[in-house]
């Protein structure tokens, strides 16, 4: 079994997507172990896109991530990592398939709805960045 990190970004928690996107999570089979509604600071929002330091979209995306309350969750289960990318869908939500949560319901590259952590490494980095007295 293995874990990710999952964000509902503020978009989404401003359009009353929380429930929509818990229960794709929660029909999949995966295990919510860990989940706050929080308002992100600059320095949390850097840390946990320092890959992405030198885009150019690095600035806004800070700005995004830091201007409303998200919920940020522990999901665990076989592959989690790799199933929640799935019920995301591609990063482009205009390329996303139907069916996926930013295919559903998003349009714009900067507004996706969810994060979901991409690798092993990148997952028990942000989930430290999130949850660090749990895991
Ligand atoms: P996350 O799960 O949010 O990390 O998305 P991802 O892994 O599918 O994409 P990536 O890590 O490459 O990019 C992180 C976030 O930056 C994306 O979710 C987008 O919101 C944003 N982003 C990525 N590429 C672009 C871009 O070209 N322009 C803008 N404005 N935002 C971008
Ligand atoms: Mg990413």
């Amino acid at each position: 079994s293995e874990r990710t990190l999952v964000l509902i970004k503020p978009d989404g928690v401003a359009r009353g997507l929380v429930g929509d996107v818990i229960g794709r999570i929660e029909r999949k089979g995966l295990t919510i172990v860990a989940m706050d509604l929080r308002t992100l600071d600059a320095d949390t929002a850097k840390a946990h896109y320092a890959e992405h330091s030198s885009k150019p979209f690095f600035d806004s995306l800070v700005e995004f991530i830091t201007s409303g309350p998200l919920v940020a969750m522990v999901v665990e289960g076989p592959r989690a990592i790799e199933a929640f990318r799935g019920l995301a869908g591609l990063t482009d939500p205009v390329k996303a398939a139907p069916g996926t949560i930013r295919g559903d319901h998003a349009l714009e590259i900067g507004e996706n709805i969810v994060h979901g952590s991409d690798a092993p490494e990148s997952a028990s980095r942000e989930i430290k960045i999130f949850f660090p007295d749990r895991f």
